[in-house]
């Protein structure tokens, strides 16, 4: 096709342009092939119809519009825009991001990014996989099974099967599965799991090996199926219990595990237990009693407002007690 149009193309358009997004709306979204061809029909006769149309009545007489087409040429003759399209781009760009960001490792801005290059759904994402990373891969591989929420109950196994491994590798680790499983919520988002152990403390050395360790024993006996990142200190992948029976088999679940220091192990826990509401009233009275409270460590605030050294703890119900806060048992974590 030629770049430049004749003039008789450009002079309905606003309106041939609005027929031809309707068009592609009803085939890509509705997948309604049927108004996809009667919108496409209209825009094509208009767009050979060599006067300016001045109204929905001077266009029915054009092969291929009806009293619909002829209404919402009206309405974009009078108004200059179409609500139905206005709602579906509005709706369309919504849903469309809100799609792929539940994807993991897709965030907004990739969302949109992606978007805008035309991608919409699941299907077109496969189509482009070539230009996802390493992580937004494994979360589209997985979609459907990372969205399936948790059973308890697996939760449960998996925390059997978790602890009794960690003990293989080395008994003297210390290993608590955080998040919604400790506030007992009947299922779980992910499975968040804090590791330390006695030799690693904020004084010495980092010591990945300890947390790559147990991820290699994960993976040797099957249960890490995916790595999506690995750091010293952080691994983020994909695990999967092993079923006894292949008719009933587990879902691919997502996975964090934290290698903490032993001295910061429960702000770490208490942390990571949740949940951020909790987490956020909680640093808000720490503040108000002259204490700073965070992940790692709880500290008094000296009068300049200078946090002095971390308070040593050995226990969540410690950290309570410096900030003289009632202590609340994990179940009464939610806010
Ligand atoms: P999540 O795993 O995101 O939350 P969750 O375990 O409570 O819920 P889900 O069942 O959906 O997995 O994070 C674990 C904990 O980390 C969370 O309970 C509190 C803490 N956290 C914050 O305090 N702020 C945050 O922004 C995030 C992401 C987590
Ligand atoms: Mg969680």
């Amino acid at each position: 096709m030629s770049k430049r149009k004749a003039p008789e193309e450009t002079l309905n358009k606003g309106i041939t342009d609005f027929l031809v997004e309707l068009a592609n709306y009803e085939r890509n979204v509705n997948r309604a092939i049927h108004k996809y061809n009667a919108y496409r029909k209209a825009a094509s006769t208009i767009a050979k119809y060599s006067k300016k149309i001045k109204s929905g009545t001077e266009a029915k007489t054009l092969d291929g519009v009806g009293a619909k087409i002829a209404e919402k040429i009206d309405e974009f003759l009078q108004t200059g825009k179409l609500r139905r399209l206005e709602e579906i781009r509005n709706d369309g760009t919504t849903s469309s991001i809100n799609l792929l960001t539940r994807v993991t490792g897709i965030g907004p801005a990739a969302a949109k990014k992606f978007f805008e290059e035309g991608v919409t759904t699941l299907e077109d994402l496969k189509n482009i996989e070539h230009k996802l990373n390493h992580h937004q891969r494994i979360g589209l591989r997985y979609f459907e099974e990372f969205e399936k929420r948790i059973p308890r109950a697996e939760m449960q196994t998996m925390e059997v099967f978790i602890l009794k491994q960690l003990k293989k590798v080395d008994p003297a680790y210390i290993g608590t599965i955080c998040g919604s499983y400790r506030r007992g919520v009947a299922s779980s988002g992910d499975v968040d799991l804090l590791l330390t152990h006695p030799d690693f403390t904020s004084q010495t050395e980092k010591q990945p090996k300890l947390l790559h360790a147990v991820v290699e024993h994960f993976e040797s006996v099957g249960f890490v199926t995916d790595i999506i990142s690995k750091g010293d200190t952080k691994f983020m992948g994909v695990c999967q219990l092993q079923s006894s029976n292949k008719y009933d088999e587990y879902l691919h679940r997502r996975i964090d595990i934290r290698l903490i220091p032993k001295d910061q192990y429960y702000c770490g826990v208490l942390y990571f237990t949740g949940s951020d509401i909790f987490n956020k009233n909680m640093r808000t009275h720490a503040l108000e009693k002259g204490f700073t409270l965070n992940e790692y460590t709880v500290r008094k605030l000296g009068v300049t407002g200078v946090p002095g050294e971390s308070l040593k703890v050995d226990s969540e119900r410690e950290i309570f007690e410096y900030i003289q806060y009632r202590y609340r048992e994990p179940k009464d974590r939610s806010e």
